[in-house]
């Protein structure tokens, strides 16, 4: 039984006290805590972890970060450690969003260190993968999938208690409103898993949650998250608004644990 992450990725939007309303905003929809509802996680930029902090301590949201340093400290200016982020009581750290392969030079390889770094720091990793429009034409889905599983994982135990997150976020989807069919998506989230299971094993494979990310709404996420594989949403857009990444958790909600 995997229990559902339903996760915003706030990406470069929002300042402190856009993050304070918006948990003003959020807290009161959430229902009281039940067996049913969701993990629930906010990844504002850098700047705002300390509000978020403050906003979120003792509710059922959780925070994390959109990236950190594979190197616990130096001489690396501009970039966040996992002892930094540690020390914001943070719980989750993204890596290898695609905006920053695409962006910023991430490749497989950092993001193994990156998620080595953050296991071994006590962060839980959300390692994004996805290909592009491109390579989905060209029937190449499931080799850019398995190349990011592999080389992104190259020396990652993920072990059997869940602390590995894996988001399958095609890049076409990401920020256009054109999300994945639900088929697409458990067709993908399953052959992710069976390198999983190929690689680490049964136990490993079914513990490792695998979200679904790409254009994902209140009215697209219960047919989303009703296939078997998807263990819930990393939500751009729609975590934006406390409404309506409320209503995706409410969809998760209903559906209770798969
Ligand atoms: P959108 O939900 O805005 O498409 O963004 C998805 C995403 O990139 C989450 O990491």
């Amino acid at each position: 039984m995997r229990r559902f992450l339903i996760a915003g990725n706030w990406k470069m939007h929002k300042t402190v006290q856009e993050t304070e309303a918006f948990a003003a905003d959020l807290l009161p929809r959430l229902s009281a805590g039940s067996a049913s509802r969701p993990d629930i996680l906010i990844c504002p930029g850098f700047p705002l972890l300390a509000a978020a902090h403050k906003a979120f301590s003792g509710s059922a949201v959780s925070w994390g970060a959109q990236n950190c340093h594979a190197e616990a400290g130096g001489a690396y200016t501009g970039e966040v450690s996992v002892e930094m982020l540690k020390s914001l009581d943070c719980t989750y750290v993204i890596i290898g969003h695609s905006e920053r392969r695409a962006m910023f030079a991430e490749t497989n390889q950092s993001c193994a260190a990156k998620i080595k770094a953050a296991m071994s720091g006590g962060l839980k990793p959300i390692y994004c993968v996805g290909e592009t429009l491109e390579e989905r034409r060209g029937n190449l889905t499931n080799d850019v999938l398995q190349r990011q599983i592999v080389e992104g994982l190259d020396g990652v135990e993920p072990g059997v208690d869940g602390v590995l997150t894996i988001a399958y976020e095609p890049v076409w989807a990401i920020g256009t409103g054109l999300a994945a069919t639900s088929e697409m998506a458990e067709e993908a989230h399953a052959f992710i898993r069976a390198q999983l299971r190929d690689k680490h094993g049964e136990k490993t494979a079914e513990a490792v949650r695998i979200l679904y990310g790409g254009s994902m709404k209140p009215g697209n996420a219960a047919d989303l998250l009703k296939r078997p594989n998807v263990d819930g949403g990393l939500i751009g857009g729609a975590s934006l608004e406390a409404e309506s990444f409320a209503a995706i958790i409410s969809h998760a909600e209903a559906l209770a644990e798969h």
